[in-house]
Parts: C-alpha cells; structure tokens; sequence
C-alpha cells in the first residue's frame, strides 16, 4: 500500500512538457515491465481479505497513470502542430465566407461601360460639383433655359456659378476641351436634379453618356451603336425606334425606345401598354458645342447620348420603384449576391 502512495505521487508529480517525457512516462506507468503492472499481477497474491482493496486502489493507479498520459498526450500533440503550422490546424475544413454583394446600380453601371469599352470606347470620370459653363453654357443651354432654374438645379450657395451636375454631359465638355479628335468616350456619374422624390423619380441618380467626334460620323452609326448597345444590354431580339425630340447640345436629337423587354412589345404595365420604352436621349452634337470647347466644326461631327442607370436597373430587375435603390435595405441589396461573383 505504501507503494501505491508513492506512485500516485510520483505519477501527479511527473514533468510533462514534450515527446520525450511523455515516453518516459509511459515506459514508467505503463508498459508491461512497469512497477504499477507488476503491482496488477500481484492482486491475485494479496491475503483475500485484503484482496479486493489493494485490487482496486491499484486499478484506480492505472485509470490515473492513462489518463494523465492521454491528457498530456493530446497537448503535447497539438503544441508540435502549432510549431508546425503557426498556430493554424491547416488540416482542419474551411469556413465559408460571407461574401457582400455589389450594389444592383454599380453592377448595372459596369454592364453599360463594358459594352461600350468593347467597342472601342474608353472611360472618364469628372466632378460631381461643376460649374455653370460645363454643365449649362458650353453646352448651348441659353440664358432663359429652364434647366437653369432653381426647380431644377441644385446651386452650391457659397457660389451661384457653382452647381451639382445634372447630367454627365460636362464631363463630354471636359473632354472635348482636352483631347482632339477622334475622341470615343464614355462618360459615368452620379447626378443631381431639384425634383420630388416618387416611384418614378429621384433627386440623385446615376447616368452613363457617350460621345463620338471625328470626321464624318453620321447618324447612322449612331443609330446602329446605340442598337448593338440595346442588344446587348437587352437580348439579341431587342428592337430600337427613334422619336425626334430637343435637347441644346444636340441638333437633330432623338429619344430612344426599346421594344419592352417585359413583355416583349405585346403591352403591358412597364411599357403603358404601348410595347415600348424610352431609355435613354441622343443626337448629332451640335456645332455651337463643338465650336465652344474648341473643336473645328467644318471638320469634324459627332454623336452624344445620355442614359439613366436607375432606369436601366428597374428594367433589368424588373422592379416598378426607383426608391429601392437608394434605400439600401440589406433584404433587397442580398439579392444581388451571385450576380457580383
Ligand atoms: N444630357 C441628357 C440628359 O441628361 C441626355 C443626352 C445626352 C441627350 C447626350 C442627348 C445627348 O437628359
């Protein structure tokens, strides 16, 4: 019995920090030449009274001897992985990530830019605070035009020169104060009008315009563009059709429609029935434009056009309001996960 005390000591008490002391333990407690096991194969020696006593405390030496062996074993282990592994069980199965989703405006904006840039045209950015010239006067807005006014345009009050943009065509007036023809340009942003927000409209919202200026460019090629655009933005069946229509900047200037993508020109609420609709303003730039920003007007023609992403959006997503784009409601913005990847 005095044994049994001195091992269960020595077993509490034994160093066990690596590989090696745990073999030294092991070769001590428990293996067939250990002193414990010949304790075991003594039980059956013991005085039979005294048998069943001695019987257990010696089982419960071994029960201790196992476990503090299996607990350090496992210790021992893992600290050799860290070692190993920086700390990093590289055996152990990945966690999926999270991933966010792009905003259904970007995804769309990145679509429009894409189809254009395949196609030869390239990509500038510009200020959304601009002044009177860039967005209004270069572009042959008169004195008295509407667009001018307080209804429309956001004035920064410090400066009544300075305006939030109201569309991307001052950035179509950066460029062509910067670069000589051939210029091919797209031209992406947020913009910003002086209107009550509703389903159908907002007071920011985001547009991509184009332009082309180089000899000859004709009317034509504006029209078959602005179809390879529609076709692939919409699908190869996708119809176009031109309405006249006025802007300052662009002489002839037409609306452009598409055959709805909704129903599929048979009519329905999207399109009022009509099987059509309008998606985006252009037309041949007009001379005094070209002349304003410093571009020979004998020499050179060119085509412009505006689009609204938003509009885009509510068509390719086919959702009726435009307010959900900018409330960023997580439930409605997580539907756009797997078109981000
Ligand atoms: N700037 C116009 C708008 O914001 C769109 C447009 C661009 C129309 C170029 C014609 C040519 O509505």
């Amino acid at each position: 019995m005095r044994d049994i005390d001195r091992i269960r000591r020595e077993i509490t008490q034994f160093q066990l920090s690596d590989a090696v002391q745990l073999e030294a333990f092991r070769l001590q407690f428990l293996s067939k030449k250990s002193e414990l096991q010949g304790l075991l194969g003594a039980i059956k020696s013991v005085a039979p009274e005294e048998r069943k006593n001695f019987g257990q405390q010696v089982n419960e030496l071994k029960q201790l001897a196992l476990q503090v062996f299996e607990e350090h074993k496992v210790c021992i282990e893992d600290a050799a992985l860290d070692v190993q592994g920086g700390g990093i069980d590289l055996t152990r199965p990945a966690e999926s990530l999270t991933l966010g989703s792009m905003h259904p405006i970007s995804i769309v904006m990145n679509e429009v830019i894409d189809i254009f840039e395949r196609i030869g045209f390239s990509t500038v950015s510009g200020p959304d605070i601009d002044d009177d010239w860039h967005v209004f006067s270069a572009l042959n807005f008169a004195e008295e035009h509407p667009a001018r006014d307080m209804q429309d345009t956001f004035f920064v009050d410090v400066h009544p020169d300075v305006v939030l943009r109201t569309h991307t065509s001052s950035l179509q007036v950066r460029t062509m104060e910067t670069q000589k023809p051939p210029i091919r340009v797209v031209c992406p942003g947020r913009v910003f009008r002086n209107e009550a927000i509703t389903s159908r409209a907002h007071c920011i919202f985001h547009q991509v315009e184009g332009l082309y200026i180089a000899e000859n460019v004709s009317f034509a090629e504006m029209k078959q563009t602005l179809l390879y655009f529609s076709q692939q933005m919409f699908g190869a069946e996708t119809k176009i059709r031109l309405r006249p229509s006025f802007f300052p900047f662009t002489e002839p200037s037409a609306e452009m429609d598409i055959s709805c993508n909704i129903c599929g020109g048979k009519g329905c609420s999207l399109c009022k029935h009509t099987g059509w609709v309008e998606i985006l303003g252009c037309g041949m730039v007009d001379p005094n434009v070209l002349e304003n920003c410093g571009i020979d007007n004998q020499r050179y023609t060119g085509y412009a056009f505006g689009l609204g992403i938003e509009r885009m959006a509510m068509l390719k997503y086919k959702t009726s309001d435009i307010r959900l784009y900018f409330e960023n409601d997580v439930r409605f913005l997580q539907q756009f996960t797997a078109a981000t990847q």
